[in-house]
């Protein structure tokens, strides 16, 4: 699976710490769209940026930060076909991939430390869509893009 990973200037070292933690995976592959220094940068391009990866195909998932999280998950959520869940716990990261199907994962770098950030990350990778009643729900997410 390929992963690509984004922040703005808010979440630098968050960013770090999670491609540590994906590198661990050997079945994942990571691609890293910046932004790479402190140089002030504005979070919906990050996401543009990100999710493009993700509707083009050219990966299957995606973890994006910013300063709080809450910016860039919002402008994750506006681009058709994108399931972006922000997350602040590991319950919420579970039932993200079990009932959302999350596909982008979305955390801030100014209001979570990197140890409860790592069990984030990992419950998310791991844990896997349920499908049933939640596709159904899912296709209506869907159709509420077309409106
Ligand atoms: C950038 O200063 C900050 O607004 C951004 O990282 C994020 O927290 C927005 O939601």
């Amino acid at each position: 699976m390929k992963i690509v990973v984004g922040c703005d200037h808010g979440a630098l070292e968050l960013k770090e710490h999670v491609k540590k933690i994906l590198a661990e995976y050997k079945d994942i592959e990571v691609e890293d769209i910046g932004t790479y220094t402190p140089d002030s940068v504005d979070y919906p391009d990050i996401a543009e940026k990100l999710c493009a990866q993700i509707t083009s195909g050219k990966a299957e998932r995606g973890i994006a930060m910013c300063g709080t999280g809450i910016g860039i998950s919002i402008a994750c959520n506006k681009i058709k076909g994108i399931r972006a869940a922000l997350c602040y716990d590991v319950y919420s990261a579970k039932k993200s991939r079990q009932h959302n199907n999350a596909n982008v994962l979305n955390m801030g770098g100014r209001n979570m430390g990197l140890g409860p950030a790592e069990e984030i990350v990992r419950a998310w990778l791991e844990e896997p869509f349920e499908g049933g009643r939640h596709q159904r729900r899912i296709d209506k997410i869907a159709a509420l893009e077309g409106k």
